[in-house]
Order: structure tokens, then sequence, then C-alpha cells
């Protein structure tokens, strides 16, 4: 199945196709990939995604909202159900193969929470001030103009609202550039082929680690959307990072 969720230009077109492409895999490729530390960075992440006390309604009866942006096969979203079982969450994502692959992960309590949505990263069908939290794992990195597509989400998230993402940025010191090189030319293309049959989707990928921002850089673009208490995590030694920011109340 192909998406008709629109995309913006002709790179969204071929990273959506992708992920169309591998998403029956996509599981199997990430467990085996990270050996399973991509479940101890999602956990980290999600850990104060929302305050202890949510501000309610005057009736009291209002849920969270959260958006796992670029949410793939779900697992941050089920992760964050975990963690918050009261959020209403929305998994968005434009690749409906990757949300389509994930559908079995809603089940009973998860399900009542989590609602999968088709969307573009760079036109969120949110109305302004409407989230209380983005979370986005692995996703910010392939977005066509991630200018617009921060601008969005300072836009859709409330005062006071949060935003966290959990990425691989381009690595600057020498451990982690040898890390991240040695990984990606061995483990990552021959484990992604032998889970999904596409060397091109996993040849990408490390590329696209290449050519992203720094952690620093990225930080000082969400000072230039306004967003205030930048601050960032490093995990296994500069594999991946958590950015944590918050729109100002
Ligand atoms: C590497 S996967 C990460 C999926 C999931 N968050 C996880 O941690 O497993 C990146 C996801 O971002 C989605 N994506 C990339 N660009 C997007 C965009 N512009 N709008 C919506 N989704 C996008 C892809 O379809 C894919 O499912």
């Amino acid at each position: 199945m192909s998406s008709t969720t629109p995309t913006v230009d002709a790179h969204g077109e071929r990273v959506q196709g992708m992920f169309d492409r591998i998403a029956h895999g996509y599981d199997r490729a990430n467990r085996l990939m990270s050996m399973g530390i991509d479940v101890r960075w999602r956990n980290e992440a999600v850990r104060g995604l929302l305050p202890e006390t949510m501000p309610a309604n005057p009736d009291g009866s209002r849920r969270a909202a959260v958006l796992d942006l670029c949410a793939g096969t779900m697992d941050s979203s089920v992760e964050i159900h975990r963690q918050y079982p009261q959020a209403d969450i929305v998994a968005g994502d434009f690749a409906e193969e990757m949300l389509a692959k994930g559908a079995h992960k809603l089940t009973g309590a998860v399900g009542e929470r989590i609602t999968p949505q088709p969307m573009d990263a760079h036109d969120l069908p949110f109305d302004d001030d409407s989230l209380d939290a983005i979370f986005c794992a692995f996703g910010v990195r392939n977005v066509s103009d991630l200018p617009r597509a921060t601008a969005e989400q300072a836009r859709t998230l409330r005062p006071g609202g949060r935003l966290t993402i959990l990425e691989f940025f381009r690595p600057t010191s020498g451990l982690s550039r040898l890390l991240h090189t040695a990984y990606n030319r061995t483990v990552l293309p021959v484990v992604g082929w032998a889970a999904t049959g596409d060397l091109d989707a996993y040849t990408y990928l490390p590329k696209s680690i290449g050519k992203f921002e720094a952690v620093q850089d990225y930080e000082a673009l969400l000072g230039e959307h306004g967003f205030v208490n930048v601050s960032h995590t490093k995990l296994t030694m500069g594999m991946a990072w958590i950015v944590r920011a918050e729109v100002p109340r």
C-alpha cells in the first residue's frame, strides 16, 4: 500500500515511499540493530514528557493532549501510554504503512488512548496552542524543511507545552564519530537489509545522520522559534541525544 498523505516536496515523497517499503521489517530491524538499546532510550526520553500535575479544565475532566510525531510503528506512543495512561495520544506519520504495521499494538486500554492519524510534520492538523506535549523519536532528521516543521511545533503547543526530541544528531566528538562510522558501515546496512530486503533505505539512514545538524545547531534553531528552557542529554557516548524544550508561559 502506498500512502496518500500529501508531502511538501520530492524529498518527502522519497522518504515516505521508503518507510512504506520497509514498514514490514522495521520493528525487527530496530531491535536487532540496537540490541534493545532503543527501548531504554525511548523509556528515558518519555520520562518528563508531561509535568507532574497537568492543568485541568474547570470541570477537572481534561486529559493531556500529546502528539507522537513521526510515530512510525508506534513504539513510542505505547511507551507514552505506559508512563502517562491518562493522556490522549495522537500517533502522526505520513507513511501510512508504518502506522498500519503498528496497529496490532493498539489493543485494550492502549487502543482507547492512542489514535493513529496520517499527517505531514510540515502541516500539523491541530489548532494553535492545542497540544500539551510533542514527542518525536528519530523523525526530525528526515523532514524536508526543519525550520517549517519546528514552527509548526511551536504553533500547536500551548504556552508551557513541552517538546521532547530523541534523535541521532551529527556526531562532533572523535569517539562518537568513530562509533557512528563503524556501526553505520557494518551493522546498520547488513542487519537492515536482512530484516527488510531493502539496502537503499539502510544506506540512506546513515547518510542522513552525517548530513544532519549537530545538537547545538538544533538547539539554536529551537531558540529562534521561541522555545525556552532548551536542554539536552547525551545517550550511550553520544550515539543518540534527548533534546527538551518548552513554549514560554
Ligand atoms: C526512523 S522512523 C522513526 C519511527 C518511530 N518514531 C520510532 O522511533 O521507531 C522515522 C519516521 O518518520 C516519518 N516521517 C519522516 N518525515 C516525515 C514527515 N515530514 N511527516 C510525517 N512523518 C514523517 C517516517 O515515515 C518514519 O515513520
